[in-house]
């Protein structure tokens, strides 16, 4: 337990000043937010002491856990020596940290841009194929998310984040997981597409996985047809899914690979990864002022490290299995549970009504029930219906047991309140 909890200001004055000084986008997920103030493995501790599992990571940031000294004491040390100075220096942890990326990276994934969030990554991938091939479109997935700046959120698929009333030309949206969609775009629109960006694996989606042979297709017709193929993996990437990156399920290496979120535990840090000869065709300047800063590029490095050395690949692929089996026992037995699905600790269930149509409001009770009993849990979905977990990957079989137990009191008391 953390020694010093922060003052204990009520979650009602947090309630008020968020109501009149954030713009109202901010948004949370409970009626009663926790106000949290702590954190310590796979928990989160609130302004009463009280601690709740974390079983969402942040949005699947915090693969390495909370507040790890594997992690924070190289970052303060980094503090402590050298902060911040420009790219137009040479400094040492983010040139280490590009050479590590190369190394867990598949394929000839080689070349990294640093800079701090996913959709500016986002963006500069796109940007770099644009460059690579001088094509002005792009091929993009219905119900993907892909980030808040322009070309991103235009990219973006799910109605809920698409907030631009003027989104960019050029992007195609066809249905995810369908090979024939991709061949009719890139029929109809061939010559002019640079690229096709997607999530190898949906997070914000709903957690929807292709089939095994969808991903080696979508990268023969992207070949074929002169245009890369871009994984964002900024959800499923640093062992999410029981693999360093998600392709690797696949065995499909994209032409840029797009990471952030768990790379740094907690510490912002993004970037693009490709290989020697796409990444010629970037030589004008390019610069992202906090993009491989110290402090964070150490972070990253040593959180690597981390997931090598408890070898966190084995640990999600492994746990992941022991959750999902019993996530599909649990589903069994309650009609409101459908398709159990998961890869590694990346896992979802459908809450769904009696005429068997997608039900948000009881997966928000449930939520809610979850979290006053201790269990932080995650919704994705282009309905809102999908039941998400992403708990660290430090997680252990007998916190998962609770979890699912407490996930079936929680269905038991939702229903009894239907
Ligand atoms: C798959 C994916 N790509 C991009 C982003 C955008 O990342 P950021 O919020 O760091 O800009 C997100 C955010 O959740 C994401 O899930």
């Amino acid at each position: 337990m953390p020694s010093a909890i922060p003052r204990k200001t009520t979650p009602d004055e947090l309630r008020e000043l968020k109501a009149e000084y954030l713009i109202p986008c901010v948004y949370h997920f409970y009626q009663n937010p926790p106000h949290i103030v702590a954190a310590e493995g796979c928990f989160l501790i609130d302004h009463t002491g009280r601690r709740y599992l974390d079983c969402y990571s942040g949005v699947t940031v915090m693969n390495a856990g909370h507040c790890n000294a594997a992690i924070t004491e190289p970052a303060i040390e980094q503090i402590r020596t050298l902060q911040h100075t420009t790219t137009i220096y040479l400094t040492e942890p983010m040139l280490r940290l590009a050479k590590t990326l190369a190394e867990i990276t598949p394929g000839r994934l080689k070349r990294s841009f640093f800079c701090v969030s996913g959709s500016e990554a986002v963006e500069g991938a796109l940007l770099l194929a644009s460059l690579h091939t001088k094509r002005d479109s792009i091929i993009a997935m219905n119900d993907s998310l892909h980030g808040r700046t322009r070309f991103a959120m235009s990219a973006t698929g799910l109605d809920m984040w698409r907030t631009d009333p003027f989104p960019l030309d050029g992007i195609h949206h066809i249905p995810f997981g369908d090979a024939d969609a991709v061949r009719e775009a890139f029929r109809s629109h061939g010559d002019r597409i640079g690229a096709l960006i997607a999530e190898p694996i949906q997070g914000n989606g709903g957690i929807r996985i292709p089939d095994t042979d969808y991903w080696p297709a979508v990268q023969r017709l992207c070949q074929e047809n002169g245009a890369l193929l871009i994984f964002d993996e900024v959800q499923t990437g640093f062992n999410r899914t029981g693999r360093w990156f998600a392709c690797e399920h696949w065995n499909v290496t994209p032409d840029v690979l797009v990471v952030s979120k768990a790379m740094g535990n907690g510490f912002p840090i993004a970037a693009f990864i490709t290989t020697d000869e796409i990444a010629t065709a970037y030589t004008r300047p390019g610069a992202s002022t906090f993009g491989g800063n110290p402090v964070a590029s150490a972070a990253a490095r040593a959180t690597i490290e981390f997931h090598k050395q408890q070898n966190l690949t084995q640990a999600s692929a492994q746990l992941g299995e022991f959750f999902l089996t019993k996530l599909e026992a649990v589903a069994d037995k309650f009609d409101c549970l459908c398709g159990a699905r998961g890869k590694g600790l990346m896992a979802a269930v459908d809450l769904i009504d009696s005429a068997r149509q997608p039900d948000p409001a009881r997966l928000g009770a449930t939520l809610e029930y979850l979290k006053d009993h201790g269990f932080l849990c995650g919704k994705t979905g282009s309905q809102r219906n999908t039941l998400t977990f992403m708990p660290p990957l430090t997680i252990q079989r007998e916190q998962l047991d609770e979890l699912l137990k407490m996930l079936a009191a929680a269905l038991n008391a939702t229903e009894a309140a239907q």
